[in-house]
């Protein structure tokens, strides 16, 4: 039966989409400027954020140095860093974490007083604040928290931004990914009353996160559909080095868990030691950091490894480390490796590389504005520069609250002079009145998080590009006939989104004739 949507339309000074990390910040600092409203597709704290485990870079105390993190990240980066960048959310980082601490979150400290730094892969000291191994589940309580507090911003849980609006919603077609579009709002599928709604905004955030279900095994959670970046590139606004898709090294191998429980880098950092099944160290031979070389190796050394002996997993060794100790700074992970008969402190623990982070994005300058007129985009649907080809440990977090900064001050001053496109039309539901067929929209998920993972993970070849773009396309062209007759449901919306977003990162990865960091080819091996 043909399902008819009932209009509401809002007007806001600031939308938001996306309620982690950079979306909360955000909400904070423009709250005082005008009315928020952040509009976020799940429980208001479901995001990557909540899960975040290692915690967030920043320069405390000596000897480490600005200049320090701002080498490792070029390091890291694999050449392709923009240093003004990493020199900015580097030299900001410590007012950007006071103000997390202001807001409310809490870091663990030593028997000093000083906060207990943590090591991960690629830093040359330690300098990983974290609230034991759950940092953003602590993190994302607190920004909540401050926020609830704010008369000025409303969330909307369970709301699903579909499109964000422009010139084409008026009928006029702009060609250029490079300017005159221009952002009115978005529409939102209220999920509670089955209403489109029309969300009119003076300006507007995306702050959507990653993408990490394009495949098929991934840290994140699943609201990582990439929705962000494909509502923009869709809107024909510039996304960038999407070829850079970085797996971390050590999900815990548990098969038929998804979303795949992490096993973090600072397990590593705390002396956690990579061994083969046979009990043999094995990253000697791949990089003079060994365990703690930078993602990117180290997933590949494992890929590697698993690939030469024909094993499913590779260990991570931790029964040489203080007991104690371990258990104190791991507690969520010790408790998750019992619950499946593994004791860290006596057991290996079985690790595999998984799908965790976007390094690429929705492409914007230093106050995170898109090439889209009005519509700014942080954290992680972003690309900003700072990860280049490889994004280092816990640099993100900290990215996410220095561009939150950067883009409210942006916005508070762009809003001043800015109004609503009323001509913006509600949304038009003719022709979609097909009941949603699920057994179609669940296989070509799989479909897609299959082509990815094993055409367009950590080793790819020009064969395997091109056998990827030739199969995504026939998903592609089937998806869209679904979606124009189909009544519009989350998982219709984020099946076109997870198309869009591999077809930008096959098309990325086509592009780039060259191995650098996360992008490895064995048809241009490095130098
Ligand atoms: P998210 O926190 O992912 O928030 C995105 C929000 O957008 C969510 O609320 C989501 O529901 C909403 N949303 C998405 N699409 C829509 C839509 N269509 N409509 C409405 N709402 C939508 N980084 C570090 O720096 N240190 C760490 O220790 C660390 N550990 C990690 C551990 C894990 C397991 C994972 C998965 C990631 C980790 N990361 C870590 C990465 C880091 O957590 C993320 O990059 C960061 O939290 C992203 O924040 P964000 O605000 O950009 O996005
Ligand atoms: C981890 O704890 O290993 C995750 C850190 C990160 O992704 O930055």
């Amino acid at each position: 039966m043909r399902k008819l949507f009932e209009r509401v339309k809002r007007h806001v000074d600031f939308l938001i989409i996306g309620s982690g990390i950079a979306g909360l910040s955000y909400a904070l600092k423009v709250a005082e400027h005008g009315k928020v409203c952040m509009i976020t597709k799940s429980n208001e704290d479901e995001s990557n954020t909540k899960y975040a485990q290692g915690g967030i870079a920043a320069v405390m105390y000596s000897p480490d140095s600005h200049e320090k993190h701002v080498q490792d990240t070029l390091i890291a980066g694999d050449g392709l860093c923009d240093e003004e960048v990493v020199r900015m959310v580097i030299s900001e980082s410590a007012d950007r974490i006071k103000e997390l601490i202001e807001w409310g979150a809490t870091f663990d400290k030593n028997e000093k007083g000083e906060y207990d730094l943590a090591k991960e892969g690629g830093h040359s000291e330690h300098r990983i604040l974290h609230h034991k191994d759950n940092t953003g589940f602590e993190i994302e309580r607190a920004l909540l928290s401050a926020v609830h507090k704010h008369h000025n911003i409303e969330i909307l849980d369970h709301h699903f931004a579909i499109d964000i609006l422009t010139q084409h919603h008026l009928g006029i077609e702009v060609n250029s990914r490079t300017e005159g579009i221009e952002c009115y709002g978005a529409y939102v599928l209220n999920l509670r009353s089955n209403k489109i709604e029309t969300v009119l905004a003076k300006t507007i955030l995306m702050a959507t996160g990653g993408a990490g279900h394009v495949y098929s095994t991934t840290t994140n959670p699943v609201i990582a559909t990439g929705d962000g970046v494909a509502m923009v590139y869709r809107a024909k606004g510039r996304v960038e080095g999407m070829e850079f898709y970085q797996f971390h090294p050590t999900s815990l191998y548990n098969p038929g868990e998804s979303p795949s429980f992490l096993i973090s880098e600072a397990v590593r950092g705390f002396g956690g030691i990579l061994k083969t099944v046979d009990g043999k160290e094995f990253m000697q031979k791949y990089d003079e950091r060994k365990s703690l070389a930078p993602r990117d190796i180290v997933a590949r050394a494992i890929d590697n490894e698993m690939k030469i002996r024909g094993d499913d997993y590779v260990y991570l060794d931790c029964r040489h480390l203080d007991k104690s100790e371990l258990i104190k700074h791991f507690p969520n992970i010790y408790q998750k490796c019992l619950s499946l008969g593994i004791n860290m402190k006596t057991d290996y623990i079985p690790v595999v590389p998984a799908a965790h982070y976007m390094c690429g994005g929705i492409k914007v300058d230093m106050n995170g504005r898109s090439n889209i007129k009005k519509l700014y985009a942080i954290g992680e649907c972003s690309s900003t520069g700072l990860h280049g080809a490889n994004r280092l440990a816990s640099n993100s977090l900290l990215e996410a609250v220095v561009y939150a900064h950067n883009a409210a001050m942006d916005a508070i001053e762009e809003n001043k002079n800015a109004g609503f496109c009323e001509e913006i039309p509600d949304w038009n539901a003719e022709g979609t009145h097909y009941p949603e067929e699920m057994v179609l929209m669940i296989q070509s998920l799989r479909e897609v998080q299959a082509i990815m993972t094993n055409y367009v993970g950590i080793v790819r070849s020009d064969i395997r590009l091109q056998r990827a773009f030739d199969r995504l396309e026939i998903l592609y062209k089937e998806n869209e006939a679904l979606y124009l007759k189909t009544t519009i449901s989350p998982k219709l919306c984020e099946l076109r989104n997870m198309i869009n977003v591999a077809y930008i990162i096959i098309k990325h990865a086509r592009q780039r004739k060259e191995s650098k960091g996360l992008h490895y080819t064995v048809n241009y091996p490095r130098s």
